[in-house]
């Protein structure tokens, strides 16, 4: 029997841009203190949660970098499924489907997106319960960048970037994306980056990005954002460099490496000037490349199915 009268349960969540990101010292556990600001952006991902016997789980993905993960236990939304049973005593059954399109390994949070997709959906068919900061703690225990899959908006992240507080904007941001046909390994440019700054000051967050923000001017923005892995990242991908550097030649006000890369943000002015942006960006980088307009801030997870 399901465990709702709704026995499918549709979850969409977004990837995300971060404005600046600020990286401090590496910590014994193995992480980094951050100081960043995410921005949820118009690029999403669906979590499909079905009832299924006690004790099934199943997983299928959908999309065109599909076959790059593994329909099992390695996937974070299988993991969350399996933790918010745990956490709950529960043994519900759920077929998961996801319909991926934010980019694997590509610095946009896609795999935390699922996960925080699959704790909504999860929560949902099974009649748990949860309130919004009891899935935040749980997300926070699959990954670094859940707590924002589930909050969304523009946010300030501090701690290992778990630790999410809105922060104040003004309008909508306007971003082309220019995606990677390889992913970056998340551990790999974190170690990178220990290389070349071994004992970096503590990260700041920068008070002209946040009233920038609120002036919600995107030319106002444009000289506050940073990200402290692009080097890292970089280096391990010199072709990242050559891409960041187009923007003042295809006529974006900035670009910025989105997480540990390798998707490359282009900030422009607004929706019209994205059009522009886009098709000089096609001329430089080739019919091969995808890009992609998008838009900034939009919520985090929530259910489209139910409507
Ligand atoms: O939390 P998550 O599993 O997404 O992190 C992936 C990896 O990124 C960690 O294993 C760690 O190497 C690196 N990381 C870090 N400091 C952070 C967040 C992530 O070093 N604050």
């Amino acid at each position: 029997m399901p465990q709702t009268d709704v026995e499918v349960i549709r979850a969409r969540v977004p990837g995300k841009i971060n404005l600046t990101l600020g990286v401090g010292p590496l910590s014994a556990d193995g992480y980094h203190p951050l100081v960043t600001v995410f921005q949820a952006v118009s690029l999403h991902d669906e979590i499909t949660a079905s009832w299924a016997p006690e004790g099934v789980t199943e997983l299928r993905t959908t999309g065109r970098e599909a076959h790059l993960l593994g329909d099992d236990k390695t996937n974070l939304a299988w993991r969350a499924a399996d933790l918010l049973r745990q956490h709950c005593s529960v043994d519900h059954g759920v077929r998961l489907q996801i319909d991926k399109r934010i980019p694997i390994a590509g610095g946009m949070a896609g795999g935390s997106a699922d996960a925080a997709g699959a704790l909504l959906a999860c929560s949902v068919l099974w009649d748990l319960d949860l309130d919004p900061s009891e899935l935040r703690e749980l997300g926070a225990q699959l990954g670094a960048d859940v707590p924002f899959g589930l909050t969304g908006g523009t946010a300030v992240g501090t701690g290992r970037g778990d630790e999410v507080v809105p922060a104040l904007t003004r309008g909508t941001t306007h971003w082309v994306l220019a995606f990677s046909p390889d992913g970056l390994s998340t551990p790999a440019v974190f170690a990178r980056h220990d290389e070349l700054r071994p004992a970096p000051p503590r990260p700041e967050l920068p008070p002209a990005l946040m009233s920038a923000l609120g002036a919600g001017r995107a030319a106002d923005l444009a000289p506050h954002l940073f990200n402290d892995l692009a080097e890292a990242a970089c280096s391990l991908r010199p072709d990242l460099a050559d891409t960041i550097a187009l923007a003042p030649k295809v006529g974006a006000l900035t670009a910025v490496l989105c997480g540990s890369g390798p998707t490359v943000a282009f900030l422009v002015g607004d929706e019209a000037a994205a059009v522009d942006v886009h098709l000089a960006l096609r001329a430089e980088l080739g019919s091969e490349a995808q890009l992609r307009r998008v838009h900034g801030p939009v919520p985090g997870a929530r259910l489209v199915h139910p409507a």
